[in-house]
């Protein structure tokens, strides 16, 4: 049973008598003559390999990392704790848990010279591509974690990028706002000390209410990890070349952006606010959808694997509506949102098509309430992302049947040709 339609469902095929034996078609022959996706990792589908790390039903919508289901983890861990479980495959014990933290707290830090690289980007510069410069750029700092094969400098790089993705997410933020940057605060949790780098001025102590630094934690651990989408399988392909950890995760950094993966956060809020500002009318712009009109698409609905709502979106729509109150504001956003969504949902044509809300939906209001602006809401994808990243990237070197991924092509172009004499 390990054939894949091209949508991601499953089909029985099995490797029997019938299918590989005398007189049989043969499984790998079956399975490229066909196009379905194979076990072999760079050939055919360069998505294609076998992971332990994260389980997704999209038919039952089902998410599941390592074995624990992701709602369940999302009101009961913490990011780090999730983090932790993702890498190393088990839930730490509070000793582990401690230790982890305190080495990620304790590196948070980056070199002076940094600052000289933030301030040499125009103030319009797109956070995404700052971040991932950034991170590629660590791999200067710090040529004693380079080695994928070395399980200490694998480590320690593990730990720094860890550390330092949310210092380079503030400091994207405040180049682009012309502010100072912050030193971290080690004493502060993860989240509190990302928030305040971003929202704090050297002037005057940063508060943040307790509550709100709980839910974006929990944003991030529902970001964790997606299997083999398009930035884990871009880390996967290029640490497959034995590429550091540092230019794989940047690399994933980049896929993510794009507003077909982490970048349609962005453009479900830019989709909202136009609503908005045509008057709100949802049902003429549902009806624009169906009709594809103007080139008009309801961004945040349908994921390529869910036939089925997206159990992070169900837990997102919850969250946004607490934000909301805890922070005393109200959003027409949320409000058109959720009529986008109940007007589609009782809409033949996306019911048919099962497209539902994916994560994408409801966070973009969320981290406006909180005060990002949109363009630094895929850096916030990235930041919940980066376990995942790690972990694959970490599964996929540690696997001694990797090999460097190279997809296969089907040459369509010209036959021979000769140049006119
Ligand atoms: C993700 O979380 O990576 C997105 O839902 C995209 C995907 O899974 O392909």
């Amino acid at each position: 049973d390990f054939g894949l339609d091209h949508k991601g469902g499953r089909l029985p095929l099995e490797v029997t008598e019938a299918t590989e034996g005398p007189g049989g078609l043969g499984i790998s022959k079956l399975l490229s003559e066909t196009g379905y996706v194979t076990l072999d990792p760079g050939f055919v589908n360069t998505a294609s390999c076998a992971s332990a790390v994260t389980y997704i039903d999209g038919d039952a919508g089902i998410l599941r990392y390592r074995g624990y289901p992701i709602e369940e983890l999302a009101e009961k861990s913490s990011f780090l704790e999730v983090s932790y479980l993702l890498i190393n495959g088990e839930l730490p014990t509070p000793e582990q848990l401690s230790a982890f933290s305190e080495q990620i707290q304790g590196e948070t830090l980056l070199h002076e010279r940094f600052r000289s690289f933030f301030a040499g980007f125009p103030s319009s510069a797109h956070p995404m591509a700052v971040s991932s410069s950034a991170v590629n750029a660590l791999a200067t700092y710090h040529p004693d974690t380079l080695d994928p094969f070395d399980p200490a400098q694998v480590e320690r790089a593990t730990a720094l990028l860890m550390a330092k993705l949310p210092t380079i997410a503030a400091y994207a933020y405040k180049t682009a706002q012309g502010q100072p940057l912050l030193y971290p605060d080690s004493s502060l949790g993860y989240v509190e000390n990302f928030m305040r780098m971003t929202f704090g001025l050297p002037t005057g102590a940063y508060e943040v209410d307790p509550e709100v630094v709980k839910i974006l934690d929990m944003l991030f651990i529902l970001h964790a990890d997606h299997e083999q989408n398009c930035s884990t399988s871009t880390v996967r392909m290029v640490g497959s070349s034995n590429a550091n950890l540092y230019s794989s995760v940047s690399a994933g950094i980049n896929a993510l952006w794009g507003p077909l993966h982490g970048g349609a956060n962005q453009a479900v809020l830019e989709m909202l606010e136009k609503i908005h500002a045509d008057g709100g009318d949802v049902a003429s712009f549902v009806n624009k959808v169906k009709n594809k009109e103007d080139g008009v698409k309801l961004m945040g609905f349908g994921h390529r694997v869910y036939r089925n709502y997206d159990p992070r979106a169900a837990v997102v729509k919850k969250a946004t509506r607490k934000v909301l109150d805890t922070l005393g504001v109200s959003d027409p956003l949320l409000d058109l949102a959720m009529q986008l969504e109940e007007v589609a949902l009782a809409d033949d044509y996306f019911v048919q098509r099962k497209l539902y809300p994916n994560v994408d939906f409801y966070t973009g209001v969320i981290y406006k309430a909180l005060g990002f602006p949109v363009n630094a809401f895929t850096v916030l994808f990235a930041i919940g992302r980066l376990p995942g990243w790690i972990a694959q990237w970490r599964e996929m070197i540690n696997d001694p049947a990797t090999k460097i991924g190279r997809p296969r092509q089907v040459y369509v172009g010209s036959p021979e040709r000769h140049y006119p004499a």
